[in-house]
């Protein structure tokens, strides 16, 4: 009995149910994004205001709704396209505005004379390094050069502050650089009260929850992607409205959610999930934190 449960753990649950690849894995896999109409809706804005060079877009949204595996699907789209230039910071935090400049210079392989060397380089002049490279870029090449930050609440003013002077850089009818900002709702409380900031966003989007029928189909894609082999219905539909009451349609936890279910499911050797299962699994997790409580 022993050894049958260490099998089970050690082949991976997901095998012995019939998958090729872990279905809920909490990495932001771009391969296992689901186009919800949330994320669809943000994606395909997000995209067109780049086209058109509009300068900034900010992307809100609450922990665990998506910003990241968002990014991570846009740098996929963008990857495909010649014309865009494009880096991509996971987690902004810099001395000072000279380091936040050399890193930018350094990430956009912005090419400077070998008998320069950028550490002695004051703000002004590592500001024109950039702006040169972005006339090249944007005005004699045709490209659009974009700036995408995640994680961007945990942005300093001083960061804000520079991410401002870049905007400034502009022809008559567009911006030379795009950026595009991803944060947790405190970076509005943040840039709120900072009018000339506030006064640049061109695109503004607060990623909502999913609703039931797309947590439904972002079950159901995640275990396709995964390739489910199984011939059954993996979640009934009476599972999938109760995680979406206890998880409220967040991706991160129905992602985790799933996860745990799926684990028990093998342990318990059942072939499909039912509410009661996933009753008994939020009961345990409650059980738990009030022991941690205590
Ligand atoms: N559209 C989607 N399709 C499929 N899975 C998703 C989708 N959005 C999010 N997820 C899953 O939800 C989990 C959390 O997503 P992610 O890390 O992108 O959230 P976040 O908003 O960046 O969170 P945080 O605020 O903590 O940075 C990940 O495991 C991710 O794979
Ligand atoms: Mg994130």
């Amino acid at each position: 009995m022993i050894v049958a449960a260490e099998q089970k753990h050690s082949v991976g649950y997901y095998s012995l149910l019939g998958f090729e690849r872990e279905p809920f894995a909490t990495s932001p896999d771009p391969d296992f994004f689901y186009p919800s109409q949330e994320h669809d809706k943000a994606l395909t804005m997000l995209l067109i205001e780049l086209r058109l060079r509009r300068g900034l877009s900010v992307i809100l949204g609450d922990v665990g709704t998506g910003k990241t595996t968002m990014c991570r699907k846009l740098l996929h789209e963008l990857n495909q396209r010649r014309d865009m230039i494009f880096h991509m910071i996971l987690n902004p935090h810099f001395g000072s505005e000279e380091q936040f400049l050399i890193a930018l210079i350094q990430n956009f392989s912005i090419d400077i004379p070998s008998r320069i060397n950028l550490r002695n380089l004051d703000v002004t002049d590592l500001r024109d390094l950039i702006e040169q490279f972005l006339i090249r870029q944007t005005i004699e090449e045709n490209k659009t050069v974009m700036l995408i930050i995640d994680e961007a609440q945990k942005l300093d003013e001083a960061t804000l502050e520079t991410l401002r002077v870049l905007l400034n850089f502009e022809t008559n009818d567009h911006k030379l650089i795009q950026i595009v900002l991803m944060g947790q709702l405190e970076l509005y409380a943040k840039i709120v009260n900072m009018d000339n900031f506030m006064d640049r966003i061109s695109f503004r989007y607060t990623l909502n929850p999913l609703d039931v029928v797309d947590t439904k189909a972002l079950i159901d894609f995640r275990i396709q992607r995964a390739g489910y082999r199984g011939y059954e219905q993996l979640f009934s539909d009476e599972a999938v409205s109760e995680i979406y009451v206890q998880t409220k349609g967040y991706p991160r936890k129905i992602n985790m959610l799933c996860h745990k279910v799926l684990k028990e499911l093998v342990i318990q050797d059942k072939k499909t999930v039912d509410r009661i299962l996933v009753q008994e699994i939020i009961e345990r997790d409650m059980a738990f934190d009030i022991r941690r409580q205590n």
